[in-house]
């Protein structure tokens, strides 16, 4: 079988597509491919004329939205303010090992802009959402841990931050799987996939307070990140392709490192539902944003209400 490439999404012509952190990185890449294809994309952004810049590097359809995924108000105040309907939500933005630091609203800045950011936006959307859910993780999510007495670094020794960072990206997988139940059970069309891009050269490492970190880093992506558009592709196919809610896609070479995407597999942690659903539980606790089963409910009897009777399907999945 072939790799797989963007050549293989056909048209997302009509479709919406948000993608936070489209400034940079993977985010701009697959902000791109879903333009080029004809979507219409939302730049969820924290600094409009950065946003402004990446856009002018798009061609097709866009839009910059401000979003600052380090203050609930500010997400809130994003939700507010969309009123359409939405293909696609890409939950992309993430810091990696910044200096210990709080969010707004007192969170741990990973914790808080990785995972309870985009916990809030998501179920803040969630009525708007008719396809899918995309929160791009990391293989970082292996080592981490869920500390349930801690979640936030009040207590415990914060250190360089790298398990800040793996607690966030094991939260962004078990969010996806507590997500994925929940839509189900509410019997829901739109489902959630998560993907990691495996390495690749992008200014994720650039905010670490640590210069060993910062030129450590920049030797190991010189000598084996692939490009952005190279790992934006598990987050395209995960966004794309004909998959089971919940699925998990990664690069398929050098150990998840590099390569087109495949489905990849998970830590015990990552696939642990009671853990899941304690993480689901203690974040709704904390953004004060619940999962909006009722709304959920009237949008699909709107939508099937709102339906001709012979309902045409598009050609790509979402
Ligand atoms: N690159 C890799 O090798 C790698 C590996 C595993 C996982 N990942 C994941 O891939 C995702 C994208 O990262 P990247 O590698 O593309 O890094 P990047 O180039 O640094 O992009 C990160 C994006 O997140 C945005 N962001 C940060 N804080 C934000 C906030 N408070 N509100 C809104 N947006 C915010 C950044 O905006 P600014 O430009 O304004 O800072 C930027 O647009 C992250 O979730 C990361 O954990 C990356």
């Amino acid at each position: 079988m072939c790799d797989w490439t963007s050549d293989r999404i056909s048209t997302l012509k009509g479709k919406t597509v948000i993608v936070t952190g489209a400034n940079s990185g993977i985010g701009l890449e697959a902000a791109r491919v879903f333009a080029a294809k004809g979507a219409h994309v939302v730049l969820a952004v924290r600094d409009e004329a950065r946003g402004a810049d990446a856009a002018a590097t798009l061609s097709g359809s866009t839009e910059v939205r401000v979003l600052d995924l380090a203050d609930l108000r500010s997400i809130r105040a994003f939700a507010e303010n969309w009123h359409a309907d939405i293909d696609l939500l890409v939950n992309n933005a993430g810091v990696m090992v910044p200096p210990l630091g709080r969010t707004a609203d007192g969170f741990e800045l990973q914790f808080g802009i990785n995972h309870l950011g985009h916990f809030a936006l998501t179920n803040l959307l969630l009525p708007r959402i008719t396809g899918r859910v995309v929160t791009v993780a990391s293989s970082a999510h292996r080592s981490g841990a869920i500390d349930f007495d801690d979640l936030n670094w009040e207590t415990r020794r914060y250190g360089n931050g790298s398990g800040g960072y793996e607690q966030s990206k094991l939260a962004n997988l078990l969010f996806t799987l507590e997500l994925q139940r929940r839509l189900a059970q509410a019997g829901s069309p739109v489902i959630a996939t998560a993907a990691h891009p495996g390495m690749a050269a992008t200014n994720l490492m650039s905010s670490s307070e640590s210069a060993v970190i910062r030129v450590f880093a920049a030797v190991v992506v010189r000598l084996f990140a692939q490009d952005a558009a190279t790992g934006a592709l598990p987050t395209l196919f995960a966004a794309t392709e004909d998959l089971p809610g919940g699925s998990y896609v990664g690069p398929s070479r050098r150990r998840e490192m590099a390569g087109p995407p495949m489905l990849v597999g998970r830590s015990h942690a990552a696939s642990d539902r009671i853990i899941a659903e304690r993480l689901w539980a203690a974040s709704e606790n904390l953004t004060g944003v619940r999962f909006p089963a009722t709304d959920l409910a009237m949008a699909a009897l709107q939508r099937r209400s709102a339906m001709p009777v012979a309902t045409s399907h598009s050609d790509q999945t979402m």
